[in-house]
């Protein structure tokens, strides 16, 4: 693609579908494929342009589908490739686009490559896996998994260890071997022949391991590694290609999203939501969010990607808490903040996603027991922080805060049976506020977070500066205000919020009192005291 074209997923934005969890069609408690196009008319109200499905491919569901064990196959519980095919199709009748989520770090330990590669060291396959000598119970060195436990498992048949950077079910693969790569473009390119528009690829900066120097991410080859798979496969059309990279500074998200092509158009980086971990310590234990240094941070990704990268924006995912609950208020202010935190994430430069019910405000979920958590993250740590002598109530406090549950439990369709996900019984719990918060009641109300991220979506369609102006931060060191403009030309935009519950005089309005107002989360005018999480979005054309 040239420098100066414009590409499609520019002006986008994405909403990302946890397929277990949006909606059921066959009563098994399970979301599937068929769900999903039974709901691609709510998507296409919202106003998305694509779809980021987290992965349907045949899988043991050890980490819920990011343990593939056939690339080419849809599991079962989501239904036949005939549905995958359909809803590439029906969303294309909608403009939508279907992005799928690639895991190339690691397969399954069922994949046909593995149940090969371990049968003995001379096996074409062995080498599509990262094999060392060792004694058991004496492991090549003492990395550890990401999911707990040593990074190393033992094979008596090979008399070897192989790597996992995930769980002991998630073999790494080993992109040494160019066999294993081209195994994985022709996968790609077979997908792209389905007609999907574009891939997100899982934790791809993990793919250039080199154990036996204890690197994980940003390996020395990562960059050639990305270069040849994107050549290979998605520069042959305007592919939309999202890398998670954990590892990510500018100076590498320059590389990534290089607007030459070279790699991807864009990268998830989360400097932003590591914020609240404190040095030394583990995700779950939270500290209090450090607001002037979140802007700070924010700011830096805006300025040093203008005109030479491109960003993408999200406050969520599947793995992450949900934002409302997390820097929001999920209470008394439940909507205002989570029309605040749309506002401000909406009006910066990039590819919006909207994790499913984020638009609808959807808040994290507080179960009484772990045995209603079915992450294998959370469940491995409760175990290892049991034994390590911590008590239940401190642990489930962490997993309130920070577990990937948080975002799992059902899409809150109605105020039905199980919020109208399923006929059968739930894989995890509902989240009990569905009676408050779901789609039916947002859907017949003017003033839902729903229409607000619909007018918010429209906004980026119809303004040119949310596309292209450029960014510029406002009262850096402000405690309370986050207060943004973007310019384009003669246009501006203003966009200025009050993070907080406390409310706060914001002299700067008074500036902007005369400019049309796009968007704000309260009725009427808005004046220089802004109230409990007030956000205005205006507008001056010079
Ligand atoms: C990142 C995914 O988003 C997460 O859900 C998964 O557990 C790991 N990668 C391993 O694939």
């Amino acid at each position: 693609m040239s420098e100066n074209m414009q590409h499609w997923w520019q002006n986008a934005v994405v909403y990302q579908i946890y397929p277990k969890s949006f909606q059921d069609s066959n009563g098994d408690g399970i979301g599937d494929l068929q769900g999903i196009i039974s709901r691609l008319d709510y998507l296409k109200e919202l106003g998305i342009d694509a779809i980021w499905l987290s992965p349907v491919y045949q899988s043991p569901q050890d980490d819920n589908g990011y343990d593939i064990s056939d690339y080419q196959a849809i599991d079962p519980m989501f239904g036949t490739l005939d549905d995958m095919e359909e809803l590439i199709r029906e969303a294309k009748k909608r403009d939508i686009r279907i992005v799928m989520d690639l895991v190339l770090n690691h397969s399954s330990d069922e994949h046909r490559w593995f149940l090969e590669a371990k049968k003995s060291r001379e096996n074409p396959y062995h080498d599509y896996y990262v094999w060392r000598d060792g004694e058991e119970g004496t492991p090549p060195n003492d990395m550890k998994a990401i999911f707990d436990g040593s990074a190393w498992e033992w094979v008596p048949e090979v008399q070897q260890y192989y790597f996992h950077q995930f769980s002991v079910k998630q073999p790494d693969l080993n992109w040494e071997n160019p066999k294993v790569r081209r195994e994985i473009y022709d996968m790609i390119l077979w997908w792209m022949d389905k007609g999907v528009g574009g891939f997100r690829l899982d934790v791809i900066d993990q793919i250039a391991k080199e154990p036996d120097r204890r690197i994980t991410g940003n390996g020395p080859r990562l960059h050639e590694f990305i270069r040849e798979l994107s050549k290979e496969t998605f520069q042959k059309g305007d592919y939309m290609t999202v890398g998670e990279a954990w590892g990510a500074n500018p100076e590498r998200a320059k590389l990534y999203s290089n607007p030459d092509g070279s790699e991807f158009s864009m990268v998830f980086q989360f400097e932003h939501m590591m914020l609240e971990e404190q040095p030394g310590k583990e995700k779950w234990d939270v500290a209090p969010l450090p607001f002037v240094k979140m802007k700070g941070i924010l700011a830096k990704w805006q300025n040093e990607l203008y005109g030479c990268g491109w960003n993408s924006l999200f406050w969520d995912n599947h793995d992450l808490p949900r934002i409302v609950s997390r820097w929001g208020n999920e209470k008394e202010y439940r909507e205002v903040s989570a029309k605040m935190l749309a506002t401000l994430l909406h009006g910066m430069q990039g590819t919006p996603y909207v994790y499913q019910g984020e638009e609808l405000g959807m808040t994290n979920v507080r179960f009484s027991d772990i045995s209603q958590y079915q992450d294998i993250e959370i469940r491995n740590m409760y175990k290892r922080r049991i034994e390590a002598g911590y008590s239940k109530e401190e642990i489930l406090e962490s997993i309130y805060a920070r577990g990937r549950d948080n975002a799992r439990t059902p899409m809150q369709w109605n105020d039905g049976k199980h919020a109208g996900f399923t006929e059968g019984t739930p894989w995890i719990g509902v989240n009990p506020n569905y009676t408050e918060i779901n789609v039916e009641k947002e859907l017949a109300d003017e003033d839902s977070v729903f229409h607000y991220y619909q007018k918010l979506i429209r906004l980026r369609k119809e303004l040119d500066v949310l596309v292209k102006g450029r960014f510029e931060l406002l009262l850096p060191e402000d405690e309370q205000i986050f207060a943004y403009t973007r310019t384009e030309g003669e246009t501006q935009v203003l966009v200025c919020v009050n993070f907080f519950e406390e409310p706060v005089e914001c002299a700067l309005l008074e500036e902007w009192k005369d400019a049309r107002v796009l968007i704000q989360n309260y009725e009427g005018t808005f004046g220089s005291e802004m109230r409990p999480y007030e956000a205005v979005m205006l507008l001056k054309e010079n």
